[in-house]
C-alpha cells in the first residue's frame, strides 16, 4: 500500500538533482534493455509509489503530477476503493475471453456507460477494447459497417493512436516515421484552431473558413456519399489543447446529417470528467449536435487498460459477428477497476472538481499572461487547460525551446508538466482531479518560478519578481 501521507504532501526534491542515484541506476538498466525509442531524456523519473495527485520517486523525491499518465489519472493514484475492487475480482477470476465466457462486470459496465454516454439515440450499446487507438479503430469499423462506405475525415493536429489506421489519422508524422504504407480513403481538414486562424478574421469568419476547407474535401478528395465518418476530438489533446468551438460543431453535425456521415467524438483524453462534464460531448448534446459514436479510454479504467465504444443500437448492431472483440477486450480486472472509478466519479462529483480546478488554474494562467508576454494564449474547458508559449504575441512564433526549459526546470522543483502541439509549445494541464487546493497553489507557484527561470536563461526577463 502507498504511503498515505502522500495524498496531502507537497512537492519536495531531496536529491541534489533529479534523477537521484537510484533512479539513475534504473534509467541505465532501461537504456540497456529497451529500444531507444522508449528511452527519452525529458523525464528522468522512476516511480516508487503514488497517492492522489502525488508520487514519490525511487530516491524519495515527491512530485506533483500535472501529466496524470497523460489523462489516465483523473481519479489519482492508488484510490483504495479501486484497489479493493481489482483485488476482489482477481480472487474470483483474472480472465475470460468475453466472446467465449460472459462475465457480469463487462455487461454492467456497458449498461452504465449506455446510461451516461451523450451520443444520439435512446437505446445505446457499448463494447470494449484495450486502448485509445483500438477504440478509435473500432468506431471507424462500426461507421463503415453501418454506412457501407469507406472514406474517413480527420483533422489537423489530431492524435488517434499508433496502430496502422490510427497513425494514418494522426496528424503529426513523427509518430509514423517510416511506418507506411497507410490505408487509403483518409482525408484531412483543418481543425478550428482559433488562436491560429487566418490573421484578421473574426471568430465567425474563422469558423466559416474552417467549414469551407472541410467542404472542399467533397469536391477535391471524395464525394460526400463516399464518406463513412468524421472523427473529432471535442477538445484536441496532443494537437495543442484546443477546444472545438460549438458553432463549428453544430455546422459539422449538419454536414454529417445532410450527407449520412457518422460523427465520432474521440473522448479518449477529454472524457471522464476532465472538461467539467462527465463527457465533453454533453456540451455538444446540449447544443443539439450530439455525436453518433463516442470513444473513450485512459481515465475510464483509472489505470487499468480498457477503452469503450458507444453508439445507438442500430448503428452498433451493424458490425457483422466476428469483426469486433479480442482476447483481452473487457478483461474482468479492467472492468472491475472501471466500475469502481465510475462509482467514485459520480458520488464525489468529479465533473464539479474539474470545474473548480479549471477556474482557479485558468484565472492564474490569465494573470501570468498579463505579466509574461511569452504566454500567447490560455484556453480551456473545465480542468483541461492549455497555455501556449510564443516568441512574441504578434508573430505567434512557437517558443519550443522555452517550453522545454520550463518543463525541465519544473521537474527539478517537483512538478511534472508536459507539452503538446505540433511545435511542442503548449503546456497541457492534466492534473488528477483529487489534487488538494494547497497542492494546486504550490504547483502554480512552481510553474511561475520555472517559467521565469526559463525566460531568464533566454534573456527574456530582466528583473526578477519575487514569487
Ligand atoms: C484523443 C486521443 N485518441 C487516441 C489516443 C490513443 O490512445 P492510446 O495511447 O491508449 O492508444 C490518445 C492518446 O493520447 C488520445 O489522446
Amino acid at each position: 500500500m502507498a504511503d498515505t501521507s502522500l495524498y496531502t504532501a507537497l512537492p519536495e526534491v531531496v536529491t541534489a538533482q533529479v534523477p537521484g542515484p537510484k533512479s539513475q541506476a534504473l534509467l541505465d538498466r532501461r537504456d540497456a534493455a529497451l529500444p531507444k525509442a522508449l528511452c527519452g531524456t525529458t523525464y528522468p523519473i522512476c516511480i516508487k509509489q503514488g497517492a492522489g495527485a502525488m508520487f514519490e520517486d525511487l530516491d524519495g523525491n515527491k512530485f506533483l503530477d500535472w501529466v496524470g499518465g497523460v489523462g489516465v489519472l483523473n481519479i489519482g493514484y492508488s484510490r483504495p476503493e479501486v484497489v479493493k475492487a481489482v483485488q476482489e475480482q482477481a480472487e474470483k477470476y483474472f480472465h475470460t475471453i468475453f466472446n467465449v465466457i460472459v462475465h457480469d462486470g463487462y455487461v454492467t459496465l456497458a449498461e452504465k456507460l449506455n446510461e451516461i454516454m451523450p451520443c444520439k439515440g435512446d437505446v445505446k450499446k457499448t463494447y470494449f477494447a484495450n486502448s485509445g487507438a483500438e477504440c478509435d479503430e473500432n468506431a471507424i469499423k462500426i461507421a463503415k459497417a453501418y454506412t457501407k462506405r469507406s472514406g474517413v475525415i480527420c483533422f489537423t493536429g489530431a492524435f488517434h493512436g499508433r496502430t496502422n489506421l490510427t497513425m494514418a489519422l494522426t496528424a503529426k508524422k513523427t509518430y509514423a516515421r517510416g511506418m507506411g504504407p497507410f490505408p487509403a480513403g483518409i482525408y484531412r481538414a483543418p481543425y478550428p484552431y482559433l488562436y491560429r486562424a487566418p490573421k484578421g478574421y473574426t471568430e465567425a469568419e474563422a469558423i466559416q473558413y474552417y467549414l469551407d476547407e472541410l467542404n472542399r474535401i467533397f469536391d477535391e478528395g471524395a464525394l460526400a456519399n463516399e464518406i463513412a465518418c468524421m472523427i473529432v476530438e471535442p477538445f484536441q489533446g496532443e494537437g495543442g489543447f484546443i477546444p472545438a468551438p460549438i458553432e463549428w460543431v453544430k455546422a459539422v453535425r449538419k454536414i454529417c446529417n445532410d450527407n449520412g456521415i457518422m460523427l465520432i467524438a474521440d473522448e479518449v483524453q477529454c472524457g471522464n470528467c476532465r472538461t467539467g462534464k462527465y463527457f465533453a460531448s454533453e456540451y455538444w448534446a446540449e447544443a443539439g449536435c450530439a455525436p453518433d459514436i463516442i470513444t473513450t479510454a485512459k481515465s475510464v479504467g483509472g489505470g487499468a487498460p480498457i477503452s469503450a465504444i458507444t453508439g445507438r443500437a442500430e448503428v452498433m448492431d451493424a458490425a457483422p459477428a466476428g469483426t469486433i472483440g479480442g482476447t483481452f477486450c473487457g478483461n474482468p480486472l479492467a472492468c472491475a477497476s472501471a466500475l469502481a472509478v465510475m462509482d467514485i466519479m459520480k458520488k464525489e462529483d468529479f465533473a464539479g472538481k474539474a470545474r473548480h480546478i479549471g477556474e482557479v488554474v485558468t484565472e492564474r494562467y490569465k494573470e501570468l499572461q498579463k505579466e509574461y508576454p511569452v504566454i500567447g494564449d490560455v484556453r480551456g474547458l473545465g480542468a483541461m487547460i492549455g497555455i501556449e508559449l510564443v516568441k512574441d504575441t504578434e508573430s505567434k512564433e512557437p517558443a519550443t525551446e522555452l517550453t522545454a526549459k520550463l518543463i525541465a526546470n519544473a521537474i527539478q522543483k517537483g512538478l511534472l508538466l508536459e507539452s503538446c502541439g505540433t511545435a511542442s509549445n503548449t503546456i497541457r494541464f492534466l492534473a488528477p482531479l483529487v489534487m488538494t487546493d494547497e497542492q494546486m497553489e504550490r504547483g502554480l507557484e512552481i510553474f511561475e518560478e520555472s517559467l521565469k527561470e526559463a525566460m531568464e536563461s533566454e534573456g527574456l526577463l530582466k528583473t526578477t519578481k519575487t514569487a
